[in-house]
């Protein structure tokens, strides 16, 4: 069984990393789309909140879980039996950060291979943190989320403007 793991923040998830979601489930028996529990970056979504939307916007594509994670990415792999890691790559600029840590995953544990997918290229600019900022400042983001995912940035945005 090919058992692959789509680490991320995915604060939120975008149609960017759906559609990454959707080639990945193409690919392996089991996609483990796993939630880094980071508190360090002061996420607008809490980590069940982002499992939660992921869940709702996966649960009609087969072979796809979702998880989340503390520490390394190897540790979680080891744990979950999966070999391979998938990361999105949008353009050059992301190659040099993904370049690194996939290296630094395989010098931590040489089973783990990375493989780069490319996301369709209308989701090429897309990231959570310009969705994230795009949206705050009131410009539409209705195509490059999916719906549930803009239903819980009107609320947030709601809270956060209460507040
Ligand atoms: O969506 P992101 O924030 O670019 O995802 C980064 C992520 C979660 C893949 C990366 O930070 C990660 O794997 N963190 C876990 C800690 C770890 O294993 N670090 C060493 C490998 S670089």
């Amino acid at each position: 069984m090919r058992i692959a793991v789509y680490p991320g923040s995915f604060d939120p998830l975008t149609n960017g990393h759906l559609d990454i979601i959707r080639r990945a489930a193409r690919l392996f028996d089991r996609v483990l789309v796993a939630v880094l529990e980071n508190e360090g970056k002061a996420p607008l979504f809490s980590v069940p909140e982002r499992m939660e939307l992921i869940s709702r916007c996966t649960d009609s594509i087969a072979g796809v879980e979702v998880h989340s994670f503390s520490g390394l990415l190897v540790d979680f792999m080891r744990r979950a039996n999966a070999s391979v890691v998938v990361r999105g790559i949008r353009a050059v600029s992301d190659y040099e950060y993904e370049l690194q840590m996939a290296l630094m995953n395989r010098q931590l544990n040489a089973d783990a291979e990375t493989i780069f997918m490319l996301p369709a290229v209308e989701y090429t600019y897309v990231s959570s943190r310009l969705v994230k900022e795009v949206f705050r400042l009131g410009g539409d983001v209705a195509h490059l989320v999916p719906a549930a995912v803009l239903d819980a940035l009107k609320d947030r945005l709601a809270v956060t403007a209460a507040r």
